[in-house]
């Protein structure tokens, strides 16, 4: 089964790069690292999807039985990055893929938004959107080992483990 998460922070020291790169480690998921990336401003321009980098990200989200999406709430939304990221896919990579959601915020209850813009385009990509979905505050990191504390790894891994099975059916389904 192959996942791919995308972390959608622009952000090299953020923290939903440290949750992105917790989850590939812990469940062997494929990283897009959009703060780490060459995507370019989405243009609309034929010539971009000749760009290695977007025929290279097309095909990871189309192979994939899986895709986690985490972005940080910027301002009450998902980041730009991420949406600039996901204005380069179609259904054509996502339709009845299983996708599951996780947000990044500062506290204070933050992170629905982030969560509400990505179902909202999830969606609109025709993808399956799964139902569990998380929030991430400050509290929840291991920032000394570029990782999660114990009770956000284990709401992680709930999220993660309904994935797959949903990810296990698509796979079937697709064959
Ligand atoms: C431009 C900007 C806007 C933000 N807006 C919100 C917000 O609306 N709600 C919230 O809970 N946190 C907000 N925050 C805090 C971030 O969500 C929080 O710092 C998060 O950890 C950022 O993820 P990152 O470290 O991966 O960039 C904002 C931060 C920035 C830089």
């Amino acid at each position: 089964m192959k996942l791919v998460i995308i972390n959608g922070s622009p952000r090299k020291q953020g923290r939903t790069g440290i949750a992105s790169r917790f989850i590939s480690k812990q469940y062997g998921a494929e990283l897009i690292d959009l703060s780490n990336s060459e995507i370019p401003l989405y243009s609309g321009e034929g010539e971009q999807y000749q760009l290695n980098v977007i025929q290279d990200f097309r095909k990871s989200i189309e192979e994939a039985d899986g895709v986690i999406l985490t972005s940080p709430e910027y301002h009450g939304s998902m980041s730009g990055a991420l949406k600039n990221a996901l204005d380069f896919l179609s259904s054509d990579q996502f339709t009845h893929k299983p996708v599951a959601l996780l947000a990044v915020s500062g506290g204070g209850k933050g992170g629905i938004n982030a969560l509400n813009s990505m179902r909202t385009v999830g969606r609109s990509l025709y993808a399956n959107v799964i139902s569990k979905q998380l929030v991430l505050d400050p509290h929840c990191f291991d920032y000394e080992n570029d990782g999660l504390t114990e009770e956000p790894a284990l709401l992680v891994e709930a999220l993660i483990e309904e994935l797959k099975m949903y990810a296990t059916a698509y796979a079937a389904m697709k064959k």
